[in-house]
């Protein structure tokens, strides 16, 4: 296992269009195992797999119950929402996008078919939180980020601000 690089806006690989998985072999859970330590080590809930350079449909989610237990990671492979109903709104962040959060208006419930490890087709059900982060990480694999659902004017600002930031890297005078 190994702590991976986190991209960050506005590298382009997340805004790709992923591709789908159908082996799931070994290489796989590895790369499960890797997001899972990287998403902890940030630390994060959610981590898509083009967040560290990786263009294929697989997310993984924190599911811990007891936080004082050992974390508990779930992975989903090829996830799509199915069903949805109601909104809400929440404050939200991403590890891609660095000091920002704003929030976002999402659905309350969500159903979601993907596929395990073993390639089984599941379904869940989830709402309020959980089916935040859901929402958040599917998004990323259709190149979405949560500050495409902002404001243009608060999108721009934030843009901005990006720009400038890589301006003083780039001369740090
Ligand atoms: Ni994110």
């Amino acid at each position: 296992m190994s702590i991976q690089k986190i991209f960050k806006f506005p590298e382009p690989v997340l805004r790709q269009k992923t591709e789908n998985i159908s082996l799931f072999d070994d290489n796989l859970a590895k790369l499960v195992q890797d997001m899972a330590e990287t998403m902890y080590d940030a630390p994060g809930v959610g981590l898509a797999a083009p967040q560290i350079g990786r263009s294929v449909k697989l997310i993984v989610v924190d599911i811990t119950k007891d936080k004082e237990g050992e974390p508990q990671h779930m992975p989903l492979v090829n996830p799509e929402i199915v069903a949805h109903e109601g909104t809400q709104i929440d404050e939200e962040g991403c590890l891609s996008v660095i000091d920002l959060t704003a929030t976002v208006k999402r659905h309350k419930k969500i159903s979601v078919a993907y596929q395990d490890l073993q390639g089984q087709a599941q379904e869940l059900s989830a709402e309020d939180r959980f089916a935040v982060v859901l929402q958040h990480e599917i998004d990323h694999l259709n190149g979405i980020l949560f500050i495409d659902h902002l404001s243009p004017l608060k999108r721009a600002l934030y843009k901005k601000k990006v720009k400038k930031w890589q301006r003083e890297e780039e001369d740090p005078s």
